[in-house]
């Protein structure tokens, strides 16, 4: 059984990402920390709670920061609509959250499962920062982490230079990237074009009849439009479950390298650039793997898996 933890700011990408590891055969997750980045952290945790209980599982969801480390939070309500799911205003879930700090829970999670806790990373990493700051031994404890951030010697989502969860709290990235922990980063741009889920795709996923395949396309339906609007990309894009399905199944990504990265916090024209050092010049060890490219098939048939 492999054990996973996901730590998200729960909007309608996070949350199909939550269903796909809640739903794959072989996996348990341990707990799941919500954070400030797509919206508030009590909404992210209502979203996340909500998908939890759509599930059927009974995994604890833990309130974690309510700000980056230093900067102001910066919602994208424009992108995943007022309640970060589309505008379907789900109802309030049954289950509180669990008890305690999402930092702490973490922190007790990997120290007992050390060596075999797998993360799993949606939104900006503030939760990760502060719990590596308070305890310097995690990051080797922890098996391996899948980043969904950055965006690998290429522009950005947010600003020509950034992705959205590296630039919400750059300071974390960048304690989070220097920590020593086994990290893969799957940078936005493995998220767009052929990723992207299309209107036969779409029409396909609603062909399932399912509670899953409707919830993934109803509070992703603001997402589909704006991301034509804000980004000239046609179709859903999906970075979420596109990372996580990397975690679930490591051979959708079809190439990554590891390269020392570095994370910009002090310009703000470039705030939160993931600086990939492809070519070595810097002749600083690597601190990350980087995810160059996916099997957009492998990805989504991974997605269909748990629709259907
Ligand atoms: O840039 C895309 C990322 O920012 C996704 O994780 C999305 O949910 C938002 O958090
Ligand atoms: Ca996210």
């Amino acid at each position: 059984m492999r054990r996973f933890w996901i730590d998200t700011d729960t909007a309608s990408d996070d949350a199909v990402a939550i269903l796909m590891a809640l739903r794959w055969p072989g996996v348990r997750v341990e707990g799941i920390s919500v954070i400030s980045g797509n919206v508030p952290v009590e909404m992210a945790g209502k979203n996340a709670r909500y998908t939890v209980e759509l599930c059927e599982a009974e995994t604890p969801v833990y309130l974690g920061m309510p700000a980056p480390l230093l900067r102001k939070p910066s919602y994208a309500y424009f992108f995943h609509g007022p309640d970060g799911m589309g505008g379907m205003n789900y109802p309030e879930p049954e289950r509180p959250f669990a008890a305690g700090h999402a930092v702490d829970a973490l922190t007790r999670a990997i120290r007992e499962l050390s060596g075999e806790l797998e993360l799993v990373t949606l939104g900006p990493l503030t939760n990760l920062a502060a719990a590596f700051r308070l305890a310097p031994d995690l990051p080797k404890k922890i098996r391996q982490c899948t980043i969904m951030g950055g965006a690998a010697a290429t522009l950005g989502n947010i600003t020509p230079a950034a992705e959205f969860n590296i630039w919400v709290d750059p300071e974390a990235a960048s304690i989070v990237f220097h920590s020593g922990m086994p990290i893969l980063m799957v940078g936005w741009e493995n998220c767009r074009g052929e990723a992207n889920l299309d209107e036969a795709d779409r029409d396909l996923v609603r062909s399932f009849g399912t509670k899953y395949a409707d919830f993934t396309l109803d509070c992703n339906a603001t997402a589909t439009q704006t991301n034509q609007e804000w980004l000239g990309d046609p179709g859903l894009a999906l970075p979420d479950p596109v990372t996580m399905a990397v975690a679930l199944d490591p051979e959708v990504c079809t190439r990554r390298s590891s390269h020392f990265v570095d994370v910009e916090t002090q310009s703000e024209l470039t705030r939160g650039m993931t600086v990939v050092d492809e070519l070595g010049v810097l002749k600083q060890p690597p601190n990350a793997e980087v995810c160059w490219s996916i099997d957009p098939a492998r990805w989504k048939e991974a997605l269909y898996k748990v629709l259907r």
